[in-house]
């Protein structure tokens, strides 16, 4: 079994998709936000998970807000920490205390279009093909190893709200099921460094490896 911890800014609705999706043998064991007023706070008092929120503008620099985190973090003996949405980069000091334990939702197939605004950028380049990536955390910004992705099509229609809800229904999918294969120990590392989750078995159904969201993603 994990501890999962989720990190959030802002609306929550992938952490909502988390709450609604079996993470078995995983449990998310706290929400933490670092804004007052986000939204994704009162989902979690909703369903019964401790909310607390640490505000980073209470603390005077980068790192005591991450050592309130960490603290926060080793009270909930927390296995994986999963940012969905949350805006604020963190820095070595914090990727090191959980390395390799960090991941990370962001709304473009990594590596491009890094950051904020990543739907905006993508239609600003004109890609037919974009979607959503979750990653394990390094010290850059959407940078680390590609665990899953899903790709989305930008149709001629497409404004910014419309790609946006479209990548949007795409995470609520894949990033549980990243969330669930790690919890049962399901990630591999090639030599090469790459993350790979463990192959499905036809003959046990009940694998999350044979989960279709992580075994043939751009056929969603
Ligand atoms: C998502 O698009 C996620 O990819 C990005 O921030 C957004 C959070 O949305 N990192 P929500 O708060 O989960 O609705």
């Amino acid at each position: 079994m994990s501890n999962i911890a989720v990190l959030a800014s802002g609306t929550g609705s992938n952490f909502q998709a988390l709450l609604d999706a079996d993470l078995s043998p995983s449990k998310i064991v706290v929400l933490i936000a670092n804004n007052p007023k986000a939204p994704v706070m009162e989902r979690a008092r909703r369903a019964g998970i401790p909310a607390v929120l640490i505000d980073h503008r209470a603390h005077k620099t980068r790192t005591e807000f991450e050592d309130a985190l960490i603290a926060e973090l080793s009270v909930h003996s927390v296995d994986w920490v999963v940012l969905a949405g949350f805006m604020r980069i963190l820095t070595p000091h914090f990727v090191h205390a959980f390395a390799d334990r960090i991941v990370n939702i962001h709304p473009a197939l990594c590596p491009a279009f890094p950051g904020v605004d990543a739907q905006r950028q993508a239609l600003e380049a004109g890609v037919k093909i974009t979607g959503c990536t979750v990653h394990l955390v390094d010290t850059g910004v959407d940078t680390g190893p590609i665990l899953a992705q899903v790709a989305v099509p930008i149709l001629e229609k497409d404004d910014e709200a419309t790609l946006k809800a479209r990548i949007l229904a795409q995470e609520h999918a894949l990033l549980p099921a990243v969330v669930r294969a790690l919890g049962r120990g399901l990630l591999r590392t090639d030599e090469r460094g790459h993350c790979w989750f463990a192959p499905a078995s036809p003959a046990e159904t009940s694998d999350p490896g044979a989960d279709p969201v992580l075994r043939s993603p751009t056929t969603l």
